[in-house]
């Protein structure tokens, strides 16, 4: 495990996917757990595998296909980060963060983060889509944001600011899209946590406490990353589960996955709508 990636390093990760595509992505876009499938629609795609680019982190998570995908989506011109690597798998902070590094490298400056979270709001179902409109960092504020260690200068400030880590207009896109698609878009605040357990009823009770929606495993290191850089950034979860507050029902990786069928094709038309608008 590499604590600390330097520019050099980034460079020669993102020089790998260069050599492998004869276009400028605008777009970067990642896919959470049982979201892969958005990746279907890419034209014209070319796959860049993981275990080709230099310290790129391999995902070991069923539902996580493990590529970089190419190409163009909906008119536009992305690279998909089809299956992320999580902090629980062992992974450092720089190396979970080291694609949205190399996505700026490459000249990309707008990112799309999907995950899939559990519900904390009462209201929110599995099956939802929801908008990430803030987050708690809770992982970052008990030491482990990813910007610790020594700052890239040439990327961002050593103290960058969060106060709109999510970007208001790209948010508009979002939910225009939505509402022409006639699907229901929840907002709210995701938390992420570290994993891989998922939470007990008192974690929960705490999380709805402090103001979280809902709750997941990744998106914050990306998103603080991303905005470190000044890449503007849209955030949805898909709603997989209800956060069981009150210890009567089990949270299980299959039915994450299960709910993903129902979200992707939401979540496509959204995005849809969304790169359309840019
Ligand atoms: N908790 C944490 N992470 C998750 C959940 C959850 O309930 N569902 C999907 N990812």
């Amino acid at each position: 495990m590499r604590e600390y990636l330097t520019l050099a390093e980034i460079d020669q990760a993102a020089q790998a996917v260069r050599n492998r595509i004869d276009f400028q992505p605008r777009v970067g876009l990642v896919l959470g757990s049982g979201l892969g499938g958005l990746a279907e629609k890419i034209s014209n795609a070319v796959a860049v595998p993981y275990e080709s680019i230099p310290y790129w982190p391999q995902s070991t998570v069923p539902g996580h296909v493990g590529r970089l995908v190419a190409g163009s989506l909906f008119g536009v011109p992305v690279l998909v980060q089809q299956g992320r690597a999580h902090f629980y798998e062992g992974y450092s902070m720089a190396e979970v963060t080291l694609p949205v590094r190399v996505m700026k490298r490459l000249g990309i400056d707008i990112l799309i983060l999907t995950n899939a979270a559990g519900a904390i709001h009462p209201a929110f179902e599995p099956g939802d889509v929801m908008l990430i409109t803030d987050h708690i960092s809770l992982v970052g504020m008990t030491g482990f944001n990813p910007l610790r260690g020594p700052n890239l200068d040439e990327l961002g400030p050593r103290f960058p600011d969060m106060s709109q880590v999510y970007d208001r207009a790209l948010a508009e896109l979002a939910r225009r899209g939505a509402a022409e698609e006639h699907i229901v878009l929840r907002e709210g605040v995701y938390c992420g946590l570290s994993g891989p357990s998922f939470e007990t009823p008192a974690d929960l009770r705490f999380l709805r406490t402090i103001g979280a929606d809902a709750v997941g495993m990744s998106t914050v290191p990306e998103a603080i990353v991303a905005r470190h850089a000044n890449m503007r950034v849209l955030g949805l979860s898909g709603i997989s589960n209800k956060a069981n507050l009150d210890g009567n029902t089990l949270t299980t990786h299959e039915e994450v996955l299960a709910a993903g069928k129902v979200i992707v094709p939401k979540l496509e038309r959204i995005i849809e709508r969304v790169l359309r608008g840019l």
